[in-house]
C-alpha cells in the first residue's frame, strides 16, 4: 500500500462504551480527568445510578450499534451504595456474557471490573487494558 492511500484510510479507533456506577467508579473516572489522565480514542463512557440496574438487553444493544467492547465498572464488592447492587451485576454479567456468546461475540469483549472510590489511576489502568484486550480488527 502506498503512503498516500494508508493516510487515506487510517486505522479507525476501538468503539468502546463503558458503563459506570454513578459512585466509585463515576469518582474514577472524575478522578482520572482531574489528574489529566487520558483515556483511549473511542472511550464513551455512560453513567447508571448502580451497575445493578443494568439491563442484558442494554449491554446487548451497545453491541448491536457498533461497540467493539463493553466494559461494566462498579464499586468494589461490599462498597455498593445500594448493599447488593454489585452482587447483582455479577449475575447480569454472567447472564449477559451467555447472551452475547449464543450471539457469537467473543467473550473479551465484555468485562466486568470494580475501581476503589476516586482511584484515577486504576480506572484508567482498566480501560487502557480492556481496550488493547478487545483484540478486534479495528481497520476500515
Ligand atoms: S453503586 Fe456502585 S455498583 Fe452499586
Amino acid at each position: 500500500m502506498s503512503k498516500s492511500r494508508a493516510k487515506a484510510c487510517p486505522e479507525r479507533s476501538r468503539r468502546i462504551i463503558i458503563f459506570t456506577c454513578n459512585w466509585n467508579a463515576y469518582s474514577g473516572l472524575e478522578m482520572a480527568g482531574y489528574e489529566r489522565l487520558s483515556l483511549p480514542a473511542g472511550v464513551r463512557p455512560i453513567k447508571v445510578m448502580c451497575l445493578g440496574r443494568l439491563h442484558p438487553g442494554l449491554v446487548l444493544k451497545a453491541f448491536e450499534l457498533g461497540a467493539d467492547g463493553v466494559l461494566m465498572v462498579g464499586c468494589p464488592p461490599g462498597e455498593c451504595r445500594y448493599e447488593f447492587g454489585n452482587s447483582r451485576a455479577e449475575d447480569l454479567f454472567k447472564e449477559t456474557r451467555a447472551l452475547a456468546h449464543l450471539l457469537g461475540i467473543g467473550e473479551e469483549r465484555l468485562r466486568l471490573d470494580w475501581v476503589a472510590a476516586g482511584d484515577g489511576k486504576a480506572f484508567t489502568e482498566k480501560v487502557r487494558c480492556f481496550v488493547e484486550d478487545v483484540g478486534v480488527d479495528t481497520r476500515l
